[in-house]
């Protein structure tokens, strides 16, 4: 009898124990940062963030989900070993597949896993649902995506709580980003949608450009976009690229690093308003609700 009344409790304290985890982790918030057209910015942007996030005190979870080139890892000079496919098919840890990044981010590279997940039977399902589980204690995942808009981007968008759409100044950026905000608010998807300008030569160029399209998009889409800072179009983010060291590391004080760390403000600001609760089981089980 005693026996049987020891289980029970380590068993419910056991379930406690594993709320209180989630508890902890109630509130993630996940961004999709995606663009119309390719190289305007979004991998150098994700990136500097995350470290300016984690530099006020955020935990800061970056996916690689560009199922092209992997961009993180090779701005960041690191060459990852596993993705998320190995701890899909390939029985290995999660743990694995999440490098460490400066300063303390985290990155996951999403490899070929992303569009897997379909294909997955139960059990495998069921071994990568545990391995999420064991993720705990991230305040902000932001998500990397290709160029364009594909399935692969609509779905992160669909899954994540906001979309973080990025643009230059340059007319055709701005054509393609107003197609994808189109595509986006056909799906009635009810996402906020905020913009960052990059490149741009000051902050009157900025607001040009976010004016201009956010006029376009009412009046034609009736949807009102959100402007979120804007970054510099500055030498120093070329030559942070081309040695392989995330800008705002290189030069935290250039211009771009400066507008980063404002975006970064903007975000924690927007964060405290509301506050959401989620686990990251339940980041999981979006996450396959919409690939799966
Ligand atoms: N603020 C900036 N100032 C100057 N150059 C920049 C700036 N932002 C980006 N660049 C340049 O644009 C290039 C492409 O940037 P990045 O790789 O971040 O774009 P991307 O949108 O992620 O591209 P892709 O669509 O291929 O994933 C960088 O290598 C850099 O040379
Ligand atoms: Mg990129």
């Amino acid at each position: 009898m005693k026996n049987q009344a020891d289980n029970l409790i380590h068993l419910v304290d056991e379930k406690r124990k594993t709320n209180d985890v989630f508890m902890k982790n109630s509130n993630v918030q996940i961004y999709t940062v995606a663009s119309g057209k390719g190289g305007v910015g979004k991998t150098n942007i994700v990136v500097s963030l995350a470290i300016s996030l984690q530099r006020a005190g955020k935990k800061v979870l970056v996916m690689d989900a560009d199922l092209g080139l992997a961009n993180v890892d090779i701005l960041l000079g690191i060459s990852p070993k596993l993705t998320l496919y190995d701890v899909m098919f390939k029985g290995r840890k999660i743990e694995d597949a999440i490098f460490e990044g400066p300063e303390g981010i985290k990155i996951i590279p999403g490899g070929s896993g992303i569009l897997e997940l379909s294909k997955m039977d139960v059990m495998e399902k069921r071994s990568f649902i545990n391995q999420f589980k064991m993720l705990n204690g991230f305040d902000i995942i932001l998500i990397d995506t290709g160029a364009g808009i594909s399935m692969n981007q609509l779905s992160f968008i669909t899954f994540s709580d906001e979309v973080i759409l990025v643009t230059t100044p340059e007319p055709t950026a701005i054509t393609d980003v107003y197609s994808v905000i189109k595509i986006i608010s056909s799906l009635k998807l009810n996402r906020k949608i905020n913009i960052v300008v990059n490149r741009v030569k000051d902050e009157k160029d900025a607001l040009n450009t976010f004016n201009k399209l956010n006029e376009t998009t009412t009046r034609f889409l009736g949807i009102e976009l959100k402007q979120y800072g804007f970054v510099a179009d500055d030498i120093r983010v070329n030559t942070s690229v081309m040695n392989q060291v995330p800008f705002i590391i290189k030069y935290p004080n250039c211009l771009a690093s400066q507008c980063i760390d404002n975006l970064a403000k903007d975000i924690i600001n927007n964060r405290k308003n509301k506050i959401k609760v989620k686990t990251m089981d339940e980041f999981y089980n979006r996450l396959l609700k919409v690939f799966g």
